[in-house]
């Protein structure tokens, strides 16, 4: 049984992330979506909100598990009993970035390898942090995330649209 972890943010979730998700899910028998709850940052959406989406996201996807965690990646990717981390790498400008973490998680714990899958070249510029600023700005995001997600940020940032929810 091959198990990974495809730890993130995820504030939010966007097509970039969900592409992700679903090619890495074919690769193994489960697939661990990790939300970190990371105390010292404030995100848009609670670590609560942000499972909420993914598995609303995900729910058709079987092997697909959404579980939040705090501390290091390493220790949830044993509490999970996970063989290995995927992390997609969308340009060379996170290369440093990835390979420095995957390095420093390998040292903690050699036994867990870090698989990176490219992100689609469609995806490659989209980032949470920028649909943020786009949606902030009241620019239109829902070519960057699901309809859902773009709705639960509008109301966050109590931006007036077409949402129902
Ligand atoms: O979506 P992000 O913010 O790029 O994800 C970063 C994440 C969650 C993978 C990373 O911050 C992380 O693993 N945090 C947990 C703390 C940890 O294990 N740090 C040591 C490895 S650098």
């Amino acid at each position: 049984m091959i198990r990974a972890v495809y730890p993130g943010s995820f504030d939010p979730v966007t097509f970039g992330h969900i592409d992700v998700i679903k090619r890495a899910s074919r690769l193994v028998d489960e697939l661990v979506v990790g939300v970190l709850h990371n105390k010292a940052k404030i995100p848009l959406f609670s670590v609560e909100e942000r499972v909420k989406m993914l598995n609303e996201v995900f729910e058709n996807l079987a092997n697909v598990k959404v579980i939040p965690f705090e501390g290091l990646l390493v220790d949830f990717v044993k509490s999970v009993e996970a063989q290995m981390v995927i992390r997609g790498l969308r340009a060379i400008t996170d290369f440093e970035y990835e390979l420095q973490m995957a390095q420093t998680n390998h040292k903690l714990s050699p036994d867990i390898e870090t698989v990176f899958l490219t992100t689609g070249l469609e995806y490659s510029y989209l980032s949470s942090t920028m649909v943020k600023e786009v949606a902030a700005f009241g620019g239109d995001i829902t070519r960057f995330v699901p309809e859902a997600v773009a709705c639960k940020i509008q109301g966050k940032m109590k931006i007036k649209g077409e949402c129902k929810s």
